[in-house]
């Protein structure tokens, strides 16, 4: 089953946002998405539900998302070292329409949300919309008085988890999972996993999921889904467990149509996903590993760039600030490289010095995206 760069033509016909805002020339290496054909069981599935017009209501109280709950407890049992009870298994579209929920189910307004730093952006985006109010904690090396902030906090009610992290990288340790569970138990709040990048993660780091640490478990939700590890966010599916019965009863008592909506074929995209592309996915780690490693060689170069390779995901989150960049580094390259990073403003204030690149493309293409980085920051490709 192999797995198959896209050419720029194919990418830049195509409708997702990561190649469709780019205009010709420029190469795009900011939105989460992946430079690769889908894993042929997943396109199989797809344009068969397509070619029978077998695209109507999905039957969630017995037929493909009960089979999904099923495989999603089968696979985490297999994979992840816990193990989920399917009948505590809800399915949504998307894992940040399930924080929404989780805000709303389980603070209130003034409530304060416990998040990592840098801050996945929509996961801000959502407690601030609701009133609730971000407690931000760095993602690595917190101090004590960052700590004692948050374990004085009066009103936590939330403590988010993104992990491995978006967008540095980093994956949490037992000890770093049993602090925050401790801390969710004393302040009485709910911990929410956002565990999508889970399934990329390098050799030499074992995940364990926050919902292993028993201390917490009850109040733990877990939510993951395949469309950043399989590439196909657009079709929208979520899966996500429950610790306990009275957590997930609250959950339940939210409107249907606000905590649920995964259709037909994100359904039935992830079931092959899950079932049948695990080989596909092995080829993907290996080729992500080795351009993390290129990524990695070609960052020491630069001795004004501070920089951790990431442990999981695609995604290399940069230190420009001694750099000529630093007052706007995503405007910088845009401009003088002709390349798209994510700007590190958006993961929170005064970051604008910081970029996230994604490397989860060919390495061809990440050549050519490094040569490009390294000129306009002196001239060098960074080859040493
Ligand atoms: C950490 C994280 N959560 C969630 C998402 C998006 O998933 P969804 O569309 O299911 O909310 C992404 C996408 O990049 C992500 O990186």
């Amino acid at each position: 089953m192999p797995l198959t760069a896209l050419t720029d033509g194919e990418l830049r016909a195509g409708r997702g946002l990561k190649w469709s805002r780019a205009p010709a020339g420029v190469i795009p290496a900011d939105i989460a998405e992946l430079d690769f054909a889908l894993a042929p069981p997943i396109r199989a599935v797809l344009s068969s539900a397509v070619e029978r017009s077998d695209v109507g209501y999905p039957d969630y109280t017995g037929g493909a998302p009960v089979r999904l709950a099923e495989l999603f407890a089968e696979r985490t049992r297999r994979r992840m070292g816990w193990s989920p009870e399917p009948a505590r298994v809800e399915v949504c579209a998307q894992v940040v329409q399930a924080l929404c929920c989780a805000l709303l189910a389980f603070t209130r307004r003034g409530d304060e949300v416990l998040l990592h730093s840098p801050t996945y952006p929509p996961f801000l985006e959502a407690v601030r919309s609701l009133g609730r109010r971000p407690l931000l904690l760095p993602v690595r090396g917190a101090g004590v008085a960052q700590w004692a902030a948050v374990e004085g906090a009066r009103r936590l009610r939330l403590v988010v988890l993104c992990h491995p992290h978006n967008p540095t990288g980093h994956v949490f340790g037992r000890a770093a999972l049993e602090r925050l569970a401790g801390l969710a138990v004393r302040s009485d709040a709910v911990v929410f996993a956002d565990e999508i990048h889970a399934e990329i993660v390098y050799p030499g780091t074992e995940f364990h999921s926050i919902a292993s640490v028993r201390a917490a478990a009850e109040r733990t939700i877990v939510f993951t889904s395949a469309a950043k590890s399989f590439n196909i966010a657009g079709l929208r599916c979520a899966v996500g467990h429950f610790g306990g019965a009275e957590l997930h009863a609250r959950f339940r008592r939210l409107p249907w149509h606000l905590r649920s909506g995964a259709g037909a074929l994100g359904i039935a995209a992830t079931i092959a996903a899950w079932e049948s592309c695990d080989d596909w996915l092995d080829q993907l780690r290996e080729q992500l590993g080795t351009n993390r490693t290129r990524v990695t060689d070609f960052m020491s170069h630069f001795e004004q760039i501070r920089f951790v390779p990431p442990s999981g995901t695609y995604l290399a989150w940069l230190d420009l600030r001694a750099t000529p960049a630093a007052s706007d580094a995503h405007g910088y390259f845009a401009k003088t490289a002709m390349i798209f990073l994510q700007p590190g403003s958006v993961f929170g204030a005064s970051l604008e010095g910081f970029v996230r690149m994604n490397f989860g493309t060919s390495e061809e293409r990440l050549d050519s995206l490094l040569e490009r980085f390294g000129r306009a920051l002196d001239g060098s490709s960074g080859k040493g």
